[in-house]
Formats: C-alpha cells, structure tokens, sequence
C-alpha cells in the first residue's frame, strides 16, 4: 500500500470540456469557460466578481496591488502560512508585518494583530488555516474605524463558512486557490474575489497585462489598449474547464473529506487522551471544509518520529509551513527567530495526515493501524 498526502480528483466532465476546449481551438484566457465558471462562483459563494487567476499567487498579488499603498506602508499577516502571502507584500513594495498564531486554531492571534497594528497598517491579510475561519468578528473590530483593508488568503477555505457566510466574501478581497492539492481543484489556478466594483474593474486591467482587453471582450469598447501597471495573471481556458467539471461537485468532494477528517478525530481520540497528541479544533461559528487534517505532537521529536515511521510505512504524512519571519527572506528583512515562539513551537509539532476525496477505508484503518503502533514503543 502506498499513500499520498493527497490526491486529486478528476470527474469525467473534466475530460469532456477539455475535449471541448481543445476542439473549439480557443486556449488563451476570459473565454466561454472561465466566464461560466466565474459566474458559477458568484452565485455559489454569494460574491459580486470572481475573477479567475493562473494562480491563488497571483490573486494575492492583484489585491495587494491594488491597495495603491505608498512605499513603507505595512500589511500584517500569520508568519505561518505559505510563502505566498508574504510575496505578494513585497512584489507590492510593502513592508510585511508578522504576527503570532493562536495554537488552537493556528490563525492568526487578534490581540497580537491588534499590537502590531501602527500608522502605516496598509492592510492585514488573515489566512483562513485548514479551511477553519480566523476570528472575524475581532478583525473586523481591528480594522472598521481605520480604514484598514481585510485580503483574505481563502486558499485553504472554498466552501467553508463563519457564521454562514462564505470564506472569501467576507473580506474587502480574498484569493482563492485551484493547486491540485486542494478542494476543488484545476492543476494550477486562483481567483479574486471582491463585492467591490472599483476594485474588481481595476483588477481586470491588472490582470490583462495592464490593457482594458476585457472591456473589448464584452464590446464594451472598439479596441484595447495600454491603460495602466499590469502583468499576465489570466487563467487559460482549459484549466478553467476542468475548474468548471470541478465546482459542480464541490459538495460532495468537501463531504467525502468530512467523513475522513472524523474517523481521524475518533479513531486518535484515545492518544489525546493520553496527551501524546493534540487534535484539532473547529470553534462553532466556523464550518470547516475540511480541507486538511493536522495534529499537533506533545514535543519535536515525537512529531519527526511519527512521520518517519509512517513514511517507512509508505503513508504520506508531513509537517507544513516553516515560519516565514525566521526563514532566511524572512531574516533578511530584519525579523528575528525569537519573535513568535508559539509559531515556532507549534510549526516544530505540526503533523498532517493524508486527507483526499478518494482515500478508501483500508487505506484510512492502515493508517490509523500504524499511529498505534507507533505509539507502543514510546
Ligand atoms: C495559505 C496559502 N496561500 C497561498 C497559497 C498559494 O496558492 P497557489 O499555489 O494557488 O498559488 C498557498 C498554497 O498552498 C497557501 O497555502
């Protein structure tokens, strides 16, 4: 038995709309699909523009662009998240802020953002971990009376909701993420979501090279042209046709993950009570869409000997993020190891198992079967 950490799931209409695409010779970016798709998201999610990017990346790096900040402004974002978000800051010319986690979660801490908001707080950028919503409500506090623009890294979190609204709507933008690894998937691929109108007009021009090129897709305009800073973020359309295959059956795939990530939680309950792990907590405003499965070991070593037992085992399991203010870009920048220990600490004791849609019985009781009898020897 050999087991990834994931899997992606490709539905059969997948392969009939590439055929189509292929066929229609139309490849290149704002077709017939990405148009369908991103009209699927808006009444899906209940947002008013979804743009579809070539990647979570590149949505990230649209709206920082468009905060239209001046050089030194910062944005406040988790040291625990992918390297994404913070690039996104830098590619803007802004300074990146960061800030601690809260274990539980591993979200963003609130008191802490609150402490390291200043003048300049430009924007925060809350990353939604494991498809469980940050605490938005405090956020929201944060930020109302200054001004502040919320981005929410949604990567982790379609379909997910806080207090029923959707992940990525709640916002003043929000990317989303389409990698191969994640719930509903196109290979490589993102979106900009946004209620605002501005925002979302200037974001088309961003992402068509800096030309109104959309605007002349719609007839809205005879020719297109040079209108401002802009780069080449458009997702091409035979990734959005098998993002459209995909979205159809987001509900299903997002259960078929649910029903995994609980017979985890039952099945390892006995080792937390033992307190050799901790598992993971959902708060009740938030419903999860189950996007991983992560543990977090008593200590370091038990974390490294875990996960080389279960490779030994041929079971994908691995840690996750490395903290980004002591990475060595991080460092750069001025930030020090000993800025956010629990970062640190709990980066060190993180574990994820393998979580995707088609990962069978047998494979989950083996995994399970191993864990235990891992812990026999310790
Ligand atoms: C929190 C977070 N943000 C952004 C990204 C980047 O996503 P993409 O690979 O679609 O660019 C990732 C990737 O996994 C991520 O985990």
């Amino acid at each position: 038995m050999k087991i990834p950490l994931s899997r992606a799931h490709i539905p059969q209409k997948a392969f009939e709309n590439i055929n189509y695409v292929l066929s229609s010779g139309n490849l290149s970016g704002d077709g017939l699909f990405c148009r369908k798709v991103e009209k699927k998201f808006c009444d899906i999610l209940s947002v008013k523009h979804a743009l579809l990017t070539s990647s979570c990346t590149h949505a990230l790096e649209i709206s920082t662009l468009l905060l239209d900040a001046k050089e030194g402004d910062e944005v406040i974002l988790p040291s625990f998240t992918f390297t994404s978000t913070a690039n996104a800051i830098l590619v803007a010319g802004l300074k990146p802020v960061f800030c601690e986690i809260d274990p539980l979660t591993m979200n963003m801490d609130m008191e802490d953002v609150a402490s390291k908001m200043t003048d300049k707080t430009k924007a925060i950028i809350p990353v939604h971990y494991a498809g469980v919503a940050c605490a938005m409500d405090k956020l929201e506090d944060l930020c109302q009376s200054k001004n502040i623009i919320i981005i929410e890294d949604a990567a982790h979190s379609i379909g997910a909701k806080w207090r029923g609204r959707n992940l990525g709507t709640i916002g003043d933008m929000a990317a989303l993420s389409f990698h191969e690894t994640k719930n509903v998937i196109c290979g490589e691929g993102g979106a900009l979501l946004t209620n605002n109108d501005f925002l979302a007009n200037k974001a088309q021009i961003i992402r068509e090279k800096g030309t109104n090129r959309s605007q002349f897709l719609k007839g809205q305009v005879d020719k297109y042209t040079w209108i401002e800073k802009g780069s080449s973020y458009i997702l091409a359309e035979p990734l959005a046709a098998i993002l459209d295959a995909e979205i159809d059956i987001m509900n299903e795939l997002n259960k078929k993950r649910e029903v995994i990530y609980k017979f985890y939680m039952k099945e390892l309950k006995e080792l937390a009570d033992k307190e050799i792990i901790n598992l993971p907590y959902i708060p009740n405003d938030c419903e999860s869409n189950y996007h991983l499965f992560h543990l977090i070991a008593r200590n370091e070593n038990l974390r490294n000997s875990l996960i080389s037992h279960l490779r030994s085992k041929n079971i994908g399991a691995t840690f996750h993020y490395i903290p980004l203010h002591s990475a060595p870009a991080g460092l750069k920048l001025g930030n020090k190891l000993t800025d956010l220990p629990l970062t640190e600490e709990y980066s060190q004791r993180l574990l994820r198992l393998p979580l995707y849609p088609d990962l069978n019985e047998n494979e989950m009781q083996y995994i399970i079967e191993e864990i235990y009898n891992w812990s026999k020897f310790l």
